[in-house]
């Protein structure tokens, strides 16, 4: 009886388990989503051309999984090389992370982006196309928005990124528009990501910016462990409580469970193409993420206000509800999680150095 009991086991698992190819899956979003779905039992392939991770994140993927994943080194841009690993490991769903996506570098180079940005995710579908593979999560992001004409943001709300980061990402929206419109069998979700913080509570893999960071999380926890000086805080005016900038933080480990539920929901009968939101729905100011952090390492983070930044916003923060109705997913972790792990994560990258 229970060796029957383990073959129908094995079978349902076989049933549901897919094989997913991750373009950009060493990355900080992509490696977590590689364990969230490997855990699940799908098996995953990831494509990275490492040009902004290290290869080290693959040890590190093999210490919390316990086997190693699947990498290939190379580039998206590469037609027939995602073809060939399309065939090879018969990929059924991809998830394509792999971009580049500082807003400010994006202004100063802006062909870079449209290059690797535009030009990767229409090879990654041009081989898709080919091997007849059509199920397409694709990272979007709450910057096709724009500024905020309403709150909070649901997907309704109107287009207008102002950066070439923010444009190639609503270009690529509009791309799987067309190509969904031309070809029933695609099935696509674009996820459209607000504030992704935090790291896996192992503390193994977390976010690991080159030189000074961008994003508040990763600059406070750089003056937490003492390697910046003081945070830097934009603006004390704005229309908010405290007058600090409000924003919808997200555990990337939330983000990643909300991957999962997309391909899930890509197995379904569902609407060709799915545009969704992944936010917790709830907004918290620079301040208050700061006295957060501040409890989460136990130690004191200088900070010094300045000018406002051109172009920042007071609020934006999602209407998480589409991410529910459609997908039953919605974010579990508190911005005390998000703190807690984030700072795990730097303390063992001290431990390194
Ligand atoms: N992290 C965020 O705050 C955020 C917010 C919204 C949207 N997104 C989007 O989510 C995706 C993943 O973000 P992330 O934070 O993990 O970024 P990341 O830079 O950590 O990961 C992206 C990965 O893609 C790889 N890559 C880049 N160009 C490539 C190419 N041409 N071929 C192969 N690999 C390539 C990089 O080496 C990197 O490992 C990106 O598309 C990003 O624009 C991120």
């Amino acid at each position: 009886m229970q060796s029957f009991l383990r073959w129908v086991g094995l079978v349902i698992l076989e049933t549901f388990r897919l094989n997913i190819l991750l373009t950009g899956g060493l990355g900080y979003v992509g490696s977590h989503v590689a364990v969230v779905l490997t855990e699940a039992g799908h098996q995953v392939t990831i494509l990275d051309n490492l040009s902004n991770c290290k290869h080290a994140v693959l040890d590190r993927l093999t210490k919390i999984l316990g086997k190693e994943p699947t990498f290939i080194k190379g580039d998206v841009r590469e037609t027939s090389l995602v073809e060939s690993i399309l065939k090879t490991h018969s990929i059924d769903s991809v998830v394509h992370f792999a971009g580049l996506k500082s807003v400010g570098e994006s202004v100063l180079d802006p062909m870079l982006y449209y290059n690797n940005n535009l030009i990767g995710a229409i090879s990654v579908l041009k081989a898709m196309q080919l091997c007849r593979v059509k199920k397409f999560v694709f990272s979007s992001s709450a910057t096709v928005y724009g500024s905020p004409q309403y709150l909070p943001i649901d997907e309704m709300h109107p287009l207008n990124p102002e950066s070439p980061y923010g444009k190639t990402k609503l270009q690529i929206e509009l791309i799987l528009r067309d190509l969904v419109a031309s070809d029933s069998g695609w099935k696509v979700v674009a996820l459209r990501y607000f504030n992704p913080v935090g790291a896996h509570d192992s503390g193994l893999i977390g976010e690991e910016p080159n030189g000074t960071p961008n994003n508040l999380m990763p600059y406070i926890s750089q003056v937490a462990i003492g390697a910046l000086k003081r945070l830097k805080i934009f603006g004390s005016d704005y229309e908010t409580l405290d007058g600090t900038g409000i924003r919808d933080y997200i555990h990337v480990m939330d983000l990643a469970e909300g991957h999962q539920a997309a391909l899930e929901y890509l197995s379904e009968p569902s609407e060709p193409l799915s545009i969704i939101n992944l936010g917790t729905g709830y907004g918290c100011s620079v301040l208050d993420l700061l006295k957060l952090y501040e409890i989460a390492s136990s130690r004191r983070i200088p900070f010094e206000v300045t000018e406002r930044r051109p172009g920042d916003i007071a609020s934006c923060y999602a209407n998480a509800d589409k991410a529910f109705k459609r997908m039953g997913w919605k974010s579990k972790r508190s911005l005390k999680n998000m703190c807690e792990d984030s700072w795990k994560w730097q303390m063992s990258q001290a431990l390194k150095k």
